[in-house]
């Protein structure tokens, strides 16, 4: 779910204006209801299928070959994804990034970020992305992974990044340091039961930053440089021209996989990035495995 806010600085903005950008995506519906109101349906289609025949025509094949390592991981819990030897005094965590992953100072990279799931149509976005061998990051709701493990699981097989995004989707900035970290811990450890794995990076809701939520989450904060504005105009052409005009190499696109018209328009964007030479990468890739502590958009080469 989108602010509006962070383009004029979410850490100085208004109290008036914060209420305003919360009540308009409210009456918007940009909620994470309206998931939950259908959470059965697709979940009991998923696991219909079988979970090792879902999983396999999903992974990419840079997925495939992260799959081992992440599925290795250590599901205790501990710090998220510690920083093997050498960058061990960093307090930044990292991920695995694939061997494949490009470069993102020498080539054009763009990262699609999508947000609020799982949902219903998760896994028919898995399968686009799947097509075009892209992966791309996820910035999950703690209640809606709850509902939906299968589809968790299925995102992190196919090598795809896993984001936390609180649990019921609050503005961080009005709750108490206690609360902020009760919101990311949960959905930790549910993401972590449905897949094995610990998210390193962190999405606050509407991307409401101010001090406390800085102070109380040591991850990155991962905002965006791209709103396509999915929420607002539920209209599938309207959701590709809107992330295709305003894609730059480190372009960071917000995209909510709860909405049908944004997986409907997610093909042609991956074609038309495709065609104008772009990369696909998940957020920690697009940083080498480090992202920084606020993230809005990635590098690019510098001469294009
Ligand atoms: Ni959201």
């Amino acid at each position: 779910m989108r602010s509006g806010m962070w383009g004029r600085g979410t850490a100085t903005r208004s109290r008036v204006a914060g209420v305003l950008a919360l009540a308009a995506a409210l009456l918007a519906g940009c909620g994470t209801s309206g998931a939950s109101r259908t959470s059965g349906t697709a979940y009991s289609r998923a696991s219909a299928d079988g979970p090792a025949q879902a999983a396999r025509p999903l992974v990419v094949d840079r997925g495939l070959r992260a799959h081992p390592k992440v599925l290795r991981r250590d599901p205790r819990p501990g710090p998220p994804h510690p920083v093997p030897s050498a960058s061990a005094a960093s307090p930044t965590p990292t991920v695995p990034v694939a061997e494949e992953a490009p470069d993102c100072h020498k080539v054009k990279c763009v990262a699609l970020t999508f947000d609020d799931g799982p949902g219903p149509y998760t896994d028919k976005l898995l399968r686009e992305l799947a097509a075009y061998r892209a992966p791309a990051t996820f910035f999950l709701v703690g209640r809606n992974v709850a509902g939906r493990p299968d589809v968790v699981r299925r995102t992190v097989e196919a090598g795809h990044e896993i984001g936390d995004h609180t649990w019921s989707h609050p503005d961080l900035t009005r709750l108490s340091a206690a609360r902020i970290r009760s919101q990311l811990g949960r959905t930790d450890r549910a993401i972590e039961k449905a897949a094995g794995v610990v998210p390193a990076i962190v999405r606050p809701p509407y991307g409401a930053v101010n001090r406390t939520v800085r102070r109380q989450v040591t991850r990155p904060l991962v905002l965006w440089n791209v709103d396509t504005e999915d929420w607002r105009y539920r209209n599938s052409a309207r959701v590709a021209r809107a992330a295709l005009k305003d894609a730059r190499p480190g372009s960071v696109i917000l995209f909510h996989d709860i909405r049908p018209t944004t997986v409907k328009a997610i093909p042609r964007v991956l074609k038309t990035l495709s065609k104008r030479g772009y990369r696909f990468v998940t957020i920690s890739e697009m940083f080498g495995g480090k992202p920084p502590r606020l993230v809005y958009g990635g590098p690019g080469p510098k001469a294009r």
